[in-house]
């Protein structure tokens, strides 16, 4: 007689520590967005990064790269994830300067790609939200380019998970792979992120716009029936923006981006329009560590080199 044997099945541990990336504003095809130091372009030539770019931008980005990869390896078992959120390139839809590098989709989506792998060919898993329409296009479709491209984690839409092709496989007009935004539980803590932050402020105002997204989303969430997210991230506003401890249940920060501002005579022409006192804007992300039901916030970011006074010569 055959001896029945029972097998345990092991169930992996759902894993409760996780390091996120929050990258976003590179404006990438951008004169003064985030760039390799060389892009082959469609034509053949290629394009080599300006002064800042290649002198401060991309060591900076490169630094945050590692310091992400260095918090991550500091326990096993962690799952290490980097979110996109929105801005990534540039289209210039409102023509508002003549500062962009191509109008070749596959240039601009090459110059994304290159750029942006030394963080997203190293994670886990890569998520893309869609930041504005004006750098983006349309619907943002050069993110949802990019996130396919990259195979950064698709949604599936509702009404279509049912709709497999003759293989079995799901069907590509199902999925979107960049979204509009994430409400994710990551071990136990909800955290909310998306691109768009309606209030802007001015630099004294660190805590004040951030504050304000942090009580109305207390409050939009507590009417909605739903659980208030314990982290809300936002991006588009290019500023440092903390809620800190104004709320004992919800923290509200925002991602400075990796545009510069202004740096040694090279400026964004709109930005000289709204603001022209010179401003030196910090580039930089968050990454956020999530371990057994706590978190804590890195913030990186670097400030631009200093504006050197003109002075008299008799030589000029
Ligand atoms: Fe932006
Ligand atoms: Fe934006």
């Amino acid at each position: 007689m055959k001896k029945l044997t029972t097998k345990k099945l092991s169930v992996a541990p759902k894993p409760n520590r996780f390091v996120i990336v929050v990258y976003s504003d590179t404006h990438i095809n951008d004169a003064m967005g985030l760039l390799a130091p060389e892009i082959g372009m469609s034509w053949g030539g290629s394009y080599t990064a300006n002064v800042p770019q290649a002198q401060w931008t991309w060591p900076k980005w490169l630094e945050f790269c590692e310091l992400a990869k260095s918090i991550a390896a500091r326990k096993p078992n962690t799952k290490f994830i980097a979110v996109g959120d929105g801005d990534l390139g540039e289209l210039d839809l409102k023509r508002r300067s003549i500062n962009v590098l191509s109008r070749n989709p596959n240039d601009i989506l090459h110059m994304m790609t290159t750029t942006l792998s030394p963080l997203t060919s190293v994670v886990d898993r890569n998520y893309v939200i869609r930041g504005t329409e004006a750098h983006g296009g349309l619907s943002n479709w050069i993110e949802e380019l990019f996130a396919g491209k990259i195979g950064a984690e698709p949604l599936k839409l509702t009404e279509a998970i049912n709709k497999k092709d003759a293989d079995g496989k799901e069907e590509p007009s199902n999925l979107q792979y960049a979204r509009w935004d994430m409400l994710f539980d990551w071990g136990g803590v909800l955290v909310d992120i998306s691109h768009h932050m309606r209030i802007a402020g001015r630099e004294w105002s660190v805590g004040s716009p951030a504050v304000t997204v942090c009580k109305e989303s207390i409050i939009t969430y507590t009417e909605g029936g739903m659980r208030v997210p314990n982290l809300i991230v936002r991006a588009h506003v290019h500023h440092n923006y903390d809620s800190f401890e104004a709320s004992p249940i919800c923290r509200v920060v925002t991602t400075v981006g990796w545009q510069i501002g202004e740096t040694r005579g090279l400026a964004i022409p709109y930005l000289k329009r709204i603001d022209p006192v010179f401003r030196p804007r910090p580039i930089g992300g968050i990454i956020l560590e999530i371990d057994d039901k706590e978190y804590k916030v890195h913030k990186f970011i670097s400030m631009p080199p200093q504006r050197i006074p003109e002075s008299w010569s008799e030589n000029t």
